[in-house]
């Protein structure tokens, strides 16, 4: 995947929602991309349309009109089952609550995906540690949600989301619950995806700081883009350089993804795997 491919399009998308007896129109007309290689924050004022937007482009919320290409697939043409396949298999999600199960522990909340995805329990295991230990908690594997601080949270969510190597990351708000420092430690995560594996991040964020990590930021208003900029990039300096783009760095995560039987009917649903 080159680093300057788009891997999401959208052209003319609306949103209306029925409030009472009228409607609100959300989205009015948004056109939209963003490529491999890039973090494309999102940034509006609070009811602008950001996650709306954020949901009609990862699958999650059907556009009343308009077109999502990601990675080359119409996906609001797909049946509802592959459109689920699609999120499960190209899709990681990281949001402001965590959206943690409480009863399990951090591996376990990753190697779940992991096993959905048709990974065996052995391998999802291991793939779990190593996605944990990318994020930096090696040593809190075994900790449940209740132990664990907002921000190594997040860095759950992170891994759960980079685990099974998604080509399209979508956070909403990510640092909004947590202080500056941890703030930084997952936006610099985010970039890591980017940059290192290719994947194409889309952050709605309403946090200035974070404006540093952007490659592009698209300011929304009233459900409308009205500005669209490449930033010069000063970001990060303390970030290692990435690595040649056919080298691995991250091998035993991006192994050739095997399908059993089971992963050809595994559905996510309507929330996000
Ligand atoms: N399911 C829904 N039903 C009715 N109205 C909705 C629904 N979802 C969102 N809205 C409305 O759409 C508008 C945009 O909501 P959205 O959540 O996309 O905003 P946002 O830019 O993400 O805001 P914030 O920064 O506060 O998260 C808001 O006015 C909201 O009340
Ligand atoms: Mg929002």
């Amino acid at each position: 995947m080159s680093r300057t491919e788009t891997a999401i399009r959208a052209h003319g998308l609306y949103k209306r929602f029925k409030t009472g007896r009228s409607h609100i129109e959300v989205l009015k007309r948004v056109d939209f991309d963003a490529l491999h290689g890039d973090v494309t924050m999102v940034m509006g004022p609070s009811g602008s349309g950001k996650s709306t937007l954020v949901a009609t482009l990862s699958s999650l919320l059907k556009p009343d009109e308009g077109k999502v290409t990601a990675l080359n697939q119409d996906i609001w043409n797909l049946s509802g089952g592959k459109r689920d396949r699609f999120r499960l298999d190209h899709c990681g999600f990281i949001f402001q609550g965590f959206n943690l199960f409480p009863a399990l522990t951090a591996r376990q909340q990753v190697e779940i995906i992991l096993k959905y995805q048709g990974y065996t329990a052995g391998e999802a295991r291991r793939k779990a540690a190593d996605a944990l230990t990318e994020v930096g908690l090696e040593m809190r594997m075994n900790m449940r949600p209740s132990e664990l601080s907002g921000g190594e949270k997040q860095r759950v969510a992170i891994a759960r989301a980079l685990a099974k190597d998604p080509r399209l990351l979508f956070a909403d708000e990510p640092t909004s619950a947590l202080d500056g420092e941890n703030g930084q430690i997952v936006i610099k995560l985010l970039q890591r995806a980017a940059k290192q594996y290719g994947a194409a991040v889309i952050c709605v964020t309403h946090d200035p700081r974070l404006e540093a990590y952007a490659d592009r930021i698209i300011h929304l208003e009233d459900g409308q883009i009205l500005s669209d900029r490449r930033t010069v990039h000063a970001a990060a300096p303390a970030d290692p350089p990435p690595p040649p783009s056919s080298a691995r760095a991250r091998p035993s995560l991006r192994t050739a993804r095997p399908c059993s039987p089971s992963c050809a009917t595994a559905s996510s649903g309507s929330s996000p795997p």
